[in-house]
């Protein structure tokens, strides 16, 4: 695997490729990868000739609170395991060579209304970190796609709007939530629990699934349901920010004529974590008793 820090001979390798006519598939990630990333790498090997990955812990998308200083680093560890996953290239750029008037005095892309609610209310200019270096980084690799995971939903749905309304033709391609065996979606954050905290993160799915077993009996109305699921995310020791019911399409609470489609999201603090999930809830695939 080729491992590339600086812009000029990224354009240069890349460019070959595309002339030589690959289909390019690019995985952002902030590194400390786990199975969840691997697993995009192999989405993306799936649609393109030549898979191309990045690491960059990008300061823009931490609050002044948060854990940059502290986000784990493992670059050595990565680039082996992005090796062994079938990776072709990792780009490994430095804070200059994303924000080269430095990121204070950098250009910003705001995503209006969808980057505001939810993660963008609890993290205010979380999305605005995420769509600049998303656009950056798709400005220094061009690829033809571009793989997310889907834990991280919102931020799929603001990466999909910047991509549209900016023009870049590149095809986002939503890869499937990679889960513990008690149902704990995989992060890098995830290593900042300690065991027992890993087995009381589990709540987060079972109250995901909970929420969507409602939805299917369509007894309690979605505003019902969301204060249940607050109060059962509590009683598992947890410290919920919110469980809601909202649309696909653009996160807005679920019109009456849009409720046969919609995804739960839940965010919720375990200790020193501020863990998210979802799922994604399809009326038709309710079987008749509800179950
Ligand atoms: O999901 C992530 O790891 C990051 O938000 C991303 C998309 C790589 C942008 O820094």
């Amino acid at each position: 695997m080729l491992i590339v820090r600086k812009n000029d001979e990224l354009r240069a390798l890349l460019g070959d490729r595309r002339r030589s006519g690959q289909r390019i598939g690019f995985v952002p990630t902030m590194g400390n990868l786990h199975a969840g990333h691997y697993s995009l790498i192999a989405r993306a090997r799936q649609c393109c000739d030549f898979v191309v990955a990045s690491i960059f812990v990008n300061p823009t998308q931490f609050g002044i609170n948060e854990d940059f200083s502290r986000y784990p680093r493992t670059p050595e560890q990565d680039a082996l395991g992005l090796g062994e996953n079938g990776c072709d290239l990792l780009f490994l750029p430095d804070v200059e060579t994303i924000y080269p008037l430095g990121h204070a005095r950098a250009v910003s892309v705001h995503v209006p209304e969808l980057g505001d609610v939810l993660e963008g209310a609890s993290r205010p200019g979380h999305f605005d970190g995420v769509a600049t270096v998303v656009a950056r980084l798709f400005n220094r690799v061009q690829p033809d796609a571009a793989v997310f995971g889907s834990k991280d939903y919102q931020q799929l749905l603001v990466i999909r709007r910047m991509t549209f309304d900016l023009g870049f033709p590149v095809e986002i391609i939503a890869a499937p939530i990679i889960r513990e065996s008690n149902g704990l979606a995989m992060s890098s954050r995830n290593q900042y629990l300690d065991a027992a905290q890993r087995g009381q993160a589990g709540a987060i799915h079972e109250t995901l699934r909970w929420m969507a077993g409602q939805l299917d009996d369509a007894v309690q109305s979605a505003a019902d349901i969301e204060a249940a699921a607050i109060q059962r995310l509590a009683d598992a020791g947890l410290d919920p920010d919110y469980a809601v019911i909202r649309s696909i399409a653009d996160l807005a609470r679920p019109l009456p004529d849009d409720v046969g489609q919609a995804v739960i999201l839940i965010a919720a603090r375990l200790g020193p974590v501020r863990l998210i999930d979802n799922l994604e809830w399809n009326a038709s695939k309710a079987l008749p008793n509800g179950k």
